[in-house]
């Protein structure tokens, strides 16, 4: 048996600068606050609609007059910033998802309304993709067997975000994956006189089982395959840098890692490697799960929200794109 050795601390005492709560606050090194979130939001084509989406408790799909409503009340909250979703009108999904770009689509309608009442108190962000817009639920174009063509994508997501930025998007996210969009995206962007709409990439999506209880939202579930061929695959890291930096030579204004927690070290990764505004997408499984472990007690929700969203600002994420958003800044718990 190893003799026992006890031994005294040195010099240095790290409890000393936890001893009181003013003493942890003053040399706190990270916070999250009502400036760092980005609220989503599921727009349908009902004006009046506000149906509970089942796996994300707190969460609804909602019409025009009710998203333009919420929303401003979260305002009064704090919540300066949106990431608006659409859905087409019933039997509007098409092979191309020509929807998705329609003048008079609820997300660009809804940009419409929401710069109307809310001006520039408001920062409009919008996700530009075909899944909610196409029958088989790709981001892309579908070949009959069963590839995502890469440039033919390109056309409509372009015509999608030059739709919502002629709408009144502040800014629109392309969150597809297909390689090159981002240049054809600016280029068009400033074709169509839309120079100042800012461009969002989720650079860095991984193809991820947390956006499971989203499909349920976005009505979105691939009906053949997976999105394995254009979403990137989670045992790389590298090559998460390499797609973000071509998205700042493509003309990205700002990055975004998702989802988040899983990835923390592709956020610091992303961080160091750009000097752009980086965002991190907290995701719809993201929340279910801690939702659904607080509703049966295993979790303290407001301690594991704050954890969770500090982990994220640490790691180095400007902004986090959040369901937790409105809760969080309602019950105080940041
Ligand atoms: C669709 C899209 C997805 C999310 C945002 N945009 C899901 C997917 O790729 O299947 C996920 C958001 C979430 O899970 O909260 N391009
Ligand atoms: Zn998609």
């Amino acid at each position: 048996m190893a003799e026992m050795i006890i031994t005294t601390p040195g010099r240095t005492r790290l409890r000393r600068l936890r001893r009181t709560k003013a003493l942890r606050n003053l040399v706190a090194e990270t916070s999250v606050s009502a400036e760092h979130l980005i609220m989503p939001h599921f727009v349908v084509p009902a004006k009046r609609a506000n149906e509970p989406i089942s796996s994300m408790p707190g969460v609804s799909q909602m019409g025009l007059e009710n998203v333009v409503k919420q929303i401003g009340k979260d305002l009064e909250l704090g919540i300066r910033a949106v990431l608006l979703f659409g859905h087409p009108e019933h039997g509007g999904k098409t092979i191309d998802g020509r929807e998705a770009a329609a003048a008079n689509g609820a997300v660009q309608k809804t940009c419409e309304r929401l710069k109307r009442d809310f001006g520039n108190d408001l920062v409009v962000i919008t996700d530009v993709c075909l899944c909610a817009y196409t029958d088989h639920g790709h981001c892309g174009i579908l070949t009959t067997d069963g590839r995502v063509l890469n440039d033919d994508s390109l056309v409509p997501l372009v015509n999608m975000a030059v739709s919502h930025a002629r709408a009144g998007a502040d800014v629109v996210a392309p969150s597809d994956m297909m390689d090159g969009r981002i240049a054809a995206i600016r280029d068009a962007l400033d074709d169509a006189h839309c120079e100042d709409t800012l461009l969002l990439s989720y650079a860095v999506k991984f193809a991820s089982a947390y956006y499971g209880p989203f499909r349920e939202a976005a009505d979105s579930t691939p009906s053949m395959g997976d999105r394995q061929s254009y979403q990137m695959d989670y045992r790389n890291g590298r090559e998460a840098v390499r797609e973000a930096l071509l998205d700042v030579d493509e003309g990205a204004d700002w990055l975004m890692v998702k989802p988040a927690l899983p990835y923390l070290d592709v956020i610091r990764a992303v961080r160091e490697a750009s000097r752009l505004p980086l965002s991190a997408y907290n995701v719809s499984g993201e929340y279910s799960a801690v939702k659904a472990a607080a509703a049966n007690g295993w979790l303290d929700e407001a301690r594991v929200v704050r954890e969770n969203l500090l982990g994220i600002r640490r790691a180095g994420a400007d902004q986090i794109i959040t369901y937790h958003a409105r809760d969080a800044l309602k019950g105080k718990w940041l």
